[in-house]
């Protein structure tokens, strides 16, 4: 029998810094306070909902994930974070208009009290987003200390014993890693000569990382996804995952892709579209943003098809994403998937997909499962690149040299055999010889 990993216990309270409090923020957070109050369940939720099956199945032992690790309770959990606007969860709960005004009356008193420390912020980044908000400082590294000194305050303010950080900001344009990400040293300096290379996610994740703090991002931007962060994560044993969360098409994707290929089915041509109402809707609208949520949607099936072991099949594959800014459906995203396929001596077949999904309904969830993850992380010592949470994300972060695992049903085993590990279960491999013998 494997030997289990020492584990601290979920003692006191667990701080989620959040940084955005924008649409996946404050449903996240007005979840939480309403699954504590009893008057909705989490669904969508695995540490809440989810079993894990021990041992053989003759045994018959399938607790709850949160019943074989130590989980942080969601009345332990503590929500703070920044905005460039100045609005409270509840005013910003009401203008993402994802969560019905009824249940927002119900957990009003709570949002109302989580008030947006100003930002880092610098509309370089994002460039259809400007709001009065926002930190001044004499360069990068002055702005990180302050984030630092926001974290300490809210720790000390609330007694937390530990704490998580989930950039759910805004997109920002597309980056690629260059000479200032390369090492700490390099990033350092960089932050003290303020270049432009250093977004302002980077210095959140950066001030989170200095403190040991877990952090995940959450949207697809270059952020503790260079070797600089990545460095400074393993020093100050900080556990990291991202990025970019899985939800809508992207879910769906990685749901049927894996089974065209399980199949040997060929795919010719993949087009997804679809149309989006809500502000992050119209931060994709700008073309350099819409570039880095492209990168992360594209490359998925590229991935799970393997053209390269399987050129008949998919080496001619044309894959085009779309979104599209519309204003009249709000957070109720609708997408469109034609897939054409082809089957048995070449013969083509068409398959159409059209989900009327809520975005940040499929996103809530997997925010309070990721912070829960990495703190449970955290206190098994386990720090760097957190891969078992691949399952969260479209562009899951991974070593080097070594290709991202995009198959939801790989990921959940991962994920799952991962929590096994940690008790000293016996990893789950499906071969089921012995039933047999
Ligand atoms: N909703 C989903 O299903 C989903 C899925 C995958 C990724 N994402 C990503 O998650 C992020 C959040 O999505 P959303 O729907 O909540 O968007 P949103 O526009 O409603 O919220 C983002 C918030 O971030 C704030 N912000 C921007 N830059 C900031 C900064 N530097 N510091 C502090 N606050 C900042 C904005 O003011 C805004 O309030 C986006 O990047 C989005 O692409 C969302």
């Amino acid at each position: 029998m494997p030997t289990p990993i020492d584990i601290a216990p979920a003692h006191g309270k667990l701080g989620v810094l959040l940084v955005g409090l924008g649409a996946v923020s404050t449903t996240t957070i007005a979840g939480v306070l309403a699954i504590r109050k009893g008057l909705s369940k989490p669904i969508g939720s695995l540490t809440q909902m989810g079993t894990v099956r021990l041992g053989k199945r003759t045994e018959g032992r399938s607790p709850k994930i949160n019943d074989v690790v130590p989980l942080s309770s969601l009345d332990d959990l503590v929500f703070g974070g920044w905005d460039i606007f100045n609005d409270d969860c509840y005013t910003a709960a009401k203008t993402a208009g994802v969560l019905e005004p009824a249940l927002l009356e119900k957990v009003r008193p709570e949002l109302e009290k989580i008030r947006p420390w100003p930002a880092v912020f610098d509309q370089r980044y994002v460039k259809r987003l400007d709001g009065p908000n926002v930190k001044k400082g004499k360069n990068k590294r002055d702005l990180a200390e302050q984030v630092m000194e926001d974290i300490r305050r809210f720790k000390d303010e609330n007694k937390l014993d530990r704490l998580v950080m989930v950039w759910c900001g805004s997109t920002e344009v597309f980056m690629t890693e260059s000479e200032a990400h390369s090492s700490m040293k390099n990033f350092e300096r960089a932050l003290e000569e303020n270049d432009p290379a250093i977004p302002s996610s980077m210095v959140y994740a950066y001030a989170a990382i200095r403190m040991g703090i877990p952090y995940a991002n959450a949207a697809p931007n270059l952020t503790a996804d260079i070797p600089a962060l990545v460095e400074l994560a393993a020093h100050t044993k900080s556990p990291l995952a991202g990025k970019d969360l899985k939800t809508g098409q992207t879910l769906i994707k990685t749901i049927i892709a894996p089974g065209l290929k399980a199949r040997l089915l060929g795919v010719a041509g993949w087009y997804s579209t679809n149309i989006l109402g809500n502000r992050d809707g119209e931060v994709l609208d700008d073309p350099e943003s819409f570039k880095t949520k492209e990168e992360s949607k594209k490359s998925v099936l590229d991935y799970i098809l393997q053209p390269q072991l399987y050129p008949d099949l998919y080496q001619d594959l044309c894959h085009v994403v779309r979104i599209n800014y519309y204003p009249p459906r709000g957070d109720n995203k609708e997408g469109w998937d034609n897939i054409d396929l082809v089957g048995w001596l070449g013969y083509p077949m068409q398959l159409k997909i059209n989900f009327l999904c809520r975005d940040s309904i499929l996103a809530a969830p997997i925010v309070l499962d990721v912070a829960l993850f990495l703190d449970l992380a955290k206190r098994a010592n386990m720090h760097g690149i957190q891969e078992w949470l691949s399952f969260y994300f479209k562009s899951p972060v991974h070593a080097p040299g070594l290709y991202p695992e995009h198959d939801l049903f790989i990921q959940l085993m991962k994920l799952k055999n991962t929590l096994r590990y940690l008790k000293g279960e016996e990893l789950i491999t499906h071969l089921g010889r012995e039933y047999y013998d």
